[in-house]
């Protein structure tokens, strides 16, 4: 079977929705010379409430779609959709391209530093279910504990553009004080949404404990990976392309939270 493995083929990154711009815009960081498709299911959108069973055919579906796109590698920039359907993506692509997801970059992060004793994890109720985060870290080191909690609004009032600001900063305040994450001394953002309120999760604890988000982990493991495959793009043609499942004038106005040029949203309907 043919595959997608060139240096100069685009890298595919996919989301429910807007969110997986912090990743994509990690990734143009890290790595300026590599074409990037970005595929956003604002049809699905959000992820964190649906089956295990739904995710994963919007996934395999979305999958094909970067793979007819020639990418290289196919990023799971969503936590929901990497917690419940990165192995069968995987399976899907076989060796026509490498798949990545944003929990193993930042399991590997997190246990590999020094000190820690609990680990706090917020995330949608599908990644939180998926109990994912626990058995990958448990693996890893077993003496770590994890306390995990599902901080479902946290997606609709960022979307919104609800961030630094009085309301936000109540909405943290009643999640981050919950008592099961009283003791902990590192936190994991497990939602691509969640960098936007790093600096007031950050400012909620005033510095006392480690707050880690997947984007800058995760464009440094994709960096890795395409070194160690001899994948990298040595061209400067690059260019980026940004694709929707359902095409609303207020999904490209909140692009700018996520992703700080400015996006031209293009509708593919592929599920219409
Ligand atoms: N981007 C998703 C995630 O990282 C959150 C949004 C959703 O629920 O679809 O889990």
């Amino acid at each position: 079977m043919s595959n997608n493995l060139n240096s100069h083929n685009p890298i595919g990154i996919f989301d429910s929705g807007i969110g997986g711009l912090t990743v994509a815009h990690a990734v143009n960081l890290v790595l300026p010379h590599e074409k990037l498709i970005y595929f956003g299911d604002t049809a699905h959108l959000p992820y964190g409430d649906k089956s295990p069973d739904s995710i994963k055919y919007y996934s395999i579906r979305i999958a094909q779609l970067l793979l007819q796109k020639k990418c290289k590698m196919i990023v799971i920039a969503c936590n929901t959709a990497s917690a419940v359907a990165y192995e069968t993506v995987k399976d899907f692509v076989g060796k026509q391209a490498l798949v990545v997801n944003v929990i193993d970059p930042v399991v590997e992060s997190v246990v590999g530093r020094n000190k820690l004793k609990r680990v706090g994890v917020i995330a949608t109720r599908g990644t939180i279910k998926s109990d994912i985060y626990a058995r990958k870290i448990k693996q890893l080191n077993k003496n770590l504990e994890i306390e995990s909690l599902a901080t479902p609004l946290l997606v609709g009032m960022i979307e919104e553009g609800f961030f630094n600001n009085k309301i936000s900063r109540t909405i943290i305040a009643d999640y981050l004080s919950k008592p099961k994450l009283k003791k902990i001394d590192t936190l994991i953002l497990a939602c691509t949404h969640f960098p936007l309120i790093k600096p007031e999760i950050e400012e909620y604890y005033k510095g006392k404990i480690n707050v880690v988000d997947s984007a800058g982990v995760v464009a440094q493991h994709i960096r890795d990976l395409l070194t160690k495959k001899k994948l990298l793009n040595n061209q400067k043609n690059t260019s980026a392309q940004f694709f929707v499942s359902d095409y609303t004038k207020s999904f490209e106005k909140s692009t700018k939270f996520f992703f700080p040029k400015k996006i031209k949203l293009e509708e593919i309907g592929i599920w219409k």
